[in-house]
């Protein structure tokens, strides 16, 4: 069968030697990602301090306005800063937890960064509501939305699950948090890039998210969706002079915040982390987000069918609707068969209580994954992976 999507291999160097199943860790970097760090340098050299007023500083604006296009959020909904942890610390800045209305409602499956975070705002008064997994791949979606109530402040959800790449519903848990005057702030990290979102059809009233992963945009540029008609209300205590309605003007005192997105930055940005990423926006924007699923519903099926044919565990929903674009195989001595496939030009990787994390992405062709699983039926049958046992590297 022919697959168009397969023409952009040659943009992605790294495919040219390993068979790249990590996408939902570090996505390849497009070959455009070193002429736009190039142009960056060329700039910083050629033009100087004039480079912030020819572009640079209107970035952290300009390049979240494309990811607003990759997400369904309207133009100045969407801001740039270096990862999710600082994205979801600005939103909390904007609450007191001292009041009633002070709980916040998340899940023992997001991704632990934001929950380190939200457990950080106990110290503010903050009452952390943890709902369960009972499976370790999903929290049962009736539970999550009985556990939001009038005393809710905030329901943080990810949209697909980093250890299982279970779908939530954020449709759902919108309307219940809205019912009873509660926020939702979806993470949209596993799923923007490979599963469509649409944060206006939605209607959540935050999102955040980063380039690392789906989007090939390398790290530094995590992105942070405000609802437009929550932006004017909202006062970060997690600022700085980006944010000031005047910044050049050097005003002592409180600030007096940007009347529009802009009140969401803080300090001088990244720019370097923001010129890498726009090679993958511009890529998966190029292909569009239906495309990339379609194929990954299909190529994500085909690796459940061959892994269960070879015998191996799957933990992630049956059904191809359910799951992202990544597939958790489940073998005995994951982590160090994760190694041996890593010395083997085979990239994938483990995650603690889950297993092997295995992506196909828009450039993956079919043999990439016969060849996974096969190696991974190798490696366990020839003992292969005992000399990787002794554990000590790190596992990304
Ligand atoms: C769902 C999810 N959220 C957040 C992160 C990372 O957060 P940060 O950008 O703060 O490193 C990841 C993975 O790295 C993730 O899978």
């Amino acid at each position: 069968m022919s697959d168009p999507l397969l023409s952009w291999r040659k943009e992605f160097p790294i495919l040219a030697k390993s068979t790249y199943l990590v996408s939902h860790s570090l996505g390849a970097m497009p070959q455009g990602a070193r002429q736009e760090l190039e142009e960056y340098a060329r700039l910083w050299a050629e033009r100087g301090v004039r480079a912030w007023a020819e572009g640079w500083w209107r970035m952290p604006i300009t390049v979240g306005d494309r990811v607003a296009r990759l997400i369904g959020a309207p133009g100045g909904s969407v801001v740039m800063h270096p990862n999710v942890s600082i994205c979801q610390s600005l939103i909390l800045s904007c609450f007191e937890f001292g009041g009633r209305r002070n709980k916040i409602v998340c899940q023992d499956l997001d991704f632990p960064t934001v929950l380190y975070v939200y457990e950080a705002q106990s110290r503010l008064g903050a009452r952390i509501d943890t709902v369960a997994s009972e499976d370790g791949m999903t929290v049962p979606l009736e539970k999550f939305l009985a556990a939001i109530d009038e005393e809710t402040l905030l329901v943080p959800v990810s949209h697909v699950i980093f250890k299982s790449a279970a779908i939530q519903d954020v449709p759902a848990i919108v309307a219940r948090a809205h019912a009873v005057g509660a926020l939702v702030v979806a993470d949209l990290y596993q799923s923007a890039g490979t599963v469509p979102v649409d944060v206006s059809g939605w209607d959540v009233d935050f999102a955040t998210g980063g380039s690392v992963k789906w989007l090939c945009g390398g790290p530094g540029a995590g992105y942070l969706y405000v609802a437009p008609r929550l932006q004017r209300e909202l006062q970060p205590r997690l600022t700085g002079w980006m944010a000031h309605a005047r910044p050049f003007a050097f005003e002592t005192g409180e600030i007096a915040y940007a009347d529009d997105v802009t009140r969401f930055l803080h300090g001088t940005p990244a720019v370097s982390a923001l010129y890498a990423a726009r090679a993958g926006h511009a890529i998966v924007e190029a292909i569009g987000v239906e495309a990339i699923r379609a194929k990954s519903l299909r190529q994500v099926e085909l690796l459940a069918e061959l892994a269960r044919a070879r015998g191996l565990g799957v933990r992630s929903p049956v059904h191809p609707e359910s799951r992202g674009g990544m597939l958790i195989v489940d073998v005995p001595h994951a982590d160090a068969v994760t190694r041996e496939l890593l010395h083997r030009e085979v990239l994938v990787d483990f995650r603690p209580g889950a297993g092997i994390r295995i992506s196909p992405h828009f450039y993956t062709g079919d043999d990439e994954l016969q060849r996974v699983v096969e190696e991974i039926t190798t490696i366990l049958e020839t003992g292969a992976y005992h000399r990787h046992e002794r554990a000590g590297a790190m596992s990304f």
